[in-house]
């Protein structure tokens, strides 16, 4: 077991900086509390502009040597951290669970899925050397020339992870840049931000040399644009909110940028479905972690003819969902990350009663704990149709063909992912077909794992594309290096 003591001093999380925890000069702390019953869980740090120009440049530095280091080296350390996050996997999930109000089985799960991801990374990187080219492939080029493509890292690597999921979504940008020979300057979520510190010990008692993994901590609204617009910024990795991802684009310049934004997931249903399935499936895409997923089911898109069964199943199944504290056995639904979170989703579900929705369930909330709610018969004035919730609402949408559903789909700004039910297949890859989204799920929820498929968004959700070879592939670039042969002797 590792100590992690290094990490805090009376309750204060320090900043990785060359291999070592330290304290920021600025005197000026944040407060991080339990979402769920507002208790203290300890103070990070609002670091000074002058501590993060130390970090980049830190990084910097240290890119000129791990650039050059063996990747057996590289895929050592990774599962060393994975098997540090493994081992420490309860007692991190009990920090998670406080810290973002997650349900301890899935924050459990969150900690297990990270360390197989670091691990996988850790083996593909291997397999992803590069290739070689011969000249006389192309129509009449010539038969002395042969490219060398070798994968080259891009520099440092700012990483910028949401809060609702602290610990995988930060490994899923640090663990691949890491592989791909880049170095890291990560900034955490500032509610979520003491989680994934600790993933930073997992890193750092594994090994990983001085300064190729440093942390910045402080409000994104504060820190932010001065990290976005570093000079040693060489590239951006960034998950979450589209409004914040629009800023940071319109901002940064020249750099090459990956970003994993909001969603509005469409579940379209199908007159062949098997509806009992398909409920069960939009009920756990939709509420699970009370909808705080980038990938969660959004709304539903049904055939008017299957509409009163779906809604009736739906509503059955959700019954079944057990609303609660983070702790609580067998609970999903829990208290949103804020109040402000929580507000949001209620004006949504004002607007869509004041419009004439059919309220099937729900409405109901205690402080920023929201039962999940359910619509039927949601109308396209209604918000619901198109914002994204992050959190525990669902509307129905009863469309009179196939056709209007995909319509429908396709006019959101989002374009993350989609599911469609039937058990046409036909129809099934018609409709994956025309929908513009990153990812078409048939017959299933939407989701991102497993995590070595491609992961992306189109239009407001995002650019580039995730998924562990992926993700490697977009932190670095290519090389060639071109041999022209003498062929006379
Ligand atoms: P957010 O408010 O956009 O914050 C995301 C991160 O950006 C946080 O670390 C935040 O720091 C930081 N930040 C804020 N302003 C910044 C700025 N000007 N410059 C640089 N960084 C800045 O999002 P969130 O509420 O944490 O996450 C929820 C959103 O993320 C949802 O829209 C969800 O759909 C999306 N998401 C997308 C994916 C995907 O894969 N497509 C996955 C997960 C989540 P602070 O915490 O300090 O404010
Ligand atoms: O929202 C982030 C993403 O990692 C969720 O993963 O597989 O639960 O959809 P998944």
């Amino acid at each position: 077991m590792v100590k992690f003591e290094e990490m805090q001093n009376n309750d204060v999380y320090k900043n990785l900086l060359n291999g070592k925890w330290i304290e920021s000069n600025s005197n000026k702390l944040i407060e991080v509390k339990a979402p769920h019953d507002g208790s203290f869980l300890g103070k990070i740090q609002a670091m000074t502009k002058e501590e993060v120009d130390e970090a980049f440049s830190n990084a910097k530095e240290t890119f000129k040597t791990w650039k050059n280091s063996n990747l057996s080296e590289r895929a050592d350390i990774l599962h060393k951290a994975a098997k540090i996050l493994e081992d420490n996997a309860k007692f991190i999930a009990e920090i998670l669970t406080k810290e973002v109000s997650k349900d301890y089985k899935s924050s459990y799960s969150e900690v297990v899925r990270t360390a197989d991801f670091i691990r996988y990374t850790a083996e593909e990187a291997k397999r992803l050397r590069g290739e070689t080219l011969y000249g006389d492939a192309f129509e009449g080029s010539a038969k002395n020339k042969m490219s060398i493509v070798t994968r080259e890292p891009l520099g440092v690597v700012l990483s910028i992870a949401p809060f609702n999921y602290p610990i995988n979504l930060s490994a899923s940008k640090i663990a691949p840049a890491l592989m791909a020979g880049n170095v890291v300057l990560f900034k955490p979520p500032t509610q979520g931000a003491i989680s994934a510190l600790y993933l930073i010990e997992a890193f750092r008692a594994a090994g990983i040399p001085n300064g190729v993994l440093n942390t910045v901590t402080g409000r994104g609204s504060e820190i932010g644009d001065y990290l976005i617009t570093h000079k040693d910024v060489d590239m951006i990795n960034f998950t979450g909110s589209s409004d914040v991802g629009r800023h940071i684009a319109s901002i940064a310049g020249m750099v090459p940028m990956i970003m994993e934004l909001g969603g509005k997931d469409a579940a379209i249903v199908l007159e062949d479905a098997d509806l009992e399935d398909t409920a069960k499936n939009i009920v756990s895409g939709a509420f699970s972690y009370s909808g705080q997923r980038c990938t969660a089911v959004k709304r539903v898109l049904v055939l008017e003819s299957v509409a009163d069964r779906l809604a009736q199943l739906v509503s059955e199944e959700l019954k079944k969902i057990k609303v609660g504290m983070p702790f609580d056995e067998g609970v999903t639904v829990t208290p949103l990350i804020d109040n402000k979170s929580a507000d949001f989703v209620q004006g949504l579900i004002d607007d869509a009663i004041e419009k004439g929705a059919k309220l099937i369930i729900g409405n109901k909330r205690e402080a920023n704990l929201v039962y999940p709610t359910l619509f039927d018969n949601v109308t396209l004035d209604m918000r619901i149709a198109w914002e994204e919730p992050f959190g525990p609402v669902l509307p129905i949408i009863r469309v009179k063909t196939v056709e209007e559903a995909i319509e429908i789909s396709n006019n959101s700004e989002y374009g993350l992912q989609s599911a469609v039910f039937t058990n046409n297949i036909d129809k099934a890859f018609s409709v994956a077909q025309s929908l513009e989204v990153g990812t078409v799920h048939i017959n299933n929820k939407t989701q991102r794992g497993p995590d070595h498929f491609p992961f992306l968004g189109v239009k407001s959700s995002g650019m580039g594309t995730q998924g562990i070879r992926y993700s490697i592939e977009a932190m670095s670039r290519p090389k060639a290096i071109v041999v022209n042969f003498n062929t006379k002797f």
